[in-house]
């Protein structure tokens, strides 16, 4: 039953009008909440943007307008470190968060508690989005949601009743992925030229948004030059300076 949810994700990106109650998405939050989370820290917020103007303003400051139009429920998913110097404060002790293993363990923390729940959320009927283009104007969404310094936001989730489905996206072959005892490179030519037939394929005959293209091609494209080095500088204006 899990294992057929999972491998029946595809994200959604256009949604039916219903807004998600607050008794929904705290129920979402408190299972998601049971994700392990690294020495316990619990390292996460989550703006829950019902705001229509703020909303919107997420949609354009992420570059992803069309998802947060139809979402029943915008969501922004923020590594916290706050929360813990204010524990610190408790016991008159000022905490270091200044570290680059806190912006892993953060990060870490964040997804673990996201997959969870977008897990529960598919698991009651609902499609969700990652908004990763949050990372796109990471200072201005901070300011719009009031982000504290030690708080960064890593990305937007939409959610709401699914109003399109999407097919699921062939994987990885699990031989490019999974290696026994060492690792081993000198297989991927083969299993990457494989993959690139199948995504050609599945992009070629899926219902909609139908192009020629592959797998390497595209991430040759995408990782050709840096992604979002503004980055760096502005984890350095919430408190880490990668020391
Ligand atoms: C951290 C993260 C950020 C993402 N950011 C975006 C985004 O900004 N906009 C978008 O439309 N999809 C975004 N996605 C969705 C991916 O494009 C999608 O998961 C991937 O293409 C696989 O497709 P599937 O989810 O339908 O299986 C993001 C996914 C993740 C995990």
């Amino acid at each position: 039953m899990v294992e057929k949810l999972l491998r029946s994700h595809a994200s959604v990106r256009k949604y039916k009008d219903y807004t998600l109650t607050k008794e929904e998405v705290s129920a979402l939050v408190e299972t998601a909440q049971h994700a392990a989370s690294s020495h316990f820290v619990q390292a996460y917020s989550v703006i829950w943007v019902t705001d229509i103007a703020k909303k919107e303003e997420l949609g354009k400051l992420s570059q992803n307008p069309k998802q947060f139009e139809t979402a029943g429920a915008a969501l922004l998913l923020c590594a916290d470190f706050h929360r813990l110097q204010v524990a610190g404060k408790l016991h008159h002790t000022e905490i270091e968060i200044d570290t680059t293993e806190n912006v892993l363990v953060g990060a870490v923390d964040v997804a673990l508690f996201a997959q969870n729940l977008v897990i529960a959320a598919e698991a009651k009927g609902f499609g969700i989005c990652f908004i990763g283009g949050v990372r796109n104007a990471p200072a201005e969404i901070s300011q719009l949601v009031d982000l504290p310094e030690g708080v960064f936001p890593l990305f937007g989730i939409t959610l709401g009743v699914p109003d399109q489905q999407n097919e699921v996206k062939p994987r990885l072959p699990v031989a490019a992925v999974l290696h026994e005892n060492s690792y081993d490179s000198a297989k991927y030519e083969s299993l990457l030229t494989e993959y690139d037939r199948t995504m050609e394929e599945y992009y070629a005959s899926r219902g909609s948004n139908q192009k020629v293209a592959n797998w390497t091609q595209q991430m040759a494209e995408f990782l050709e030059s840096p992604r979002r080095p503004h980055i760096r500088e502005f984890l350095a204006s919430k408190g880490f300076h990668m020391k």
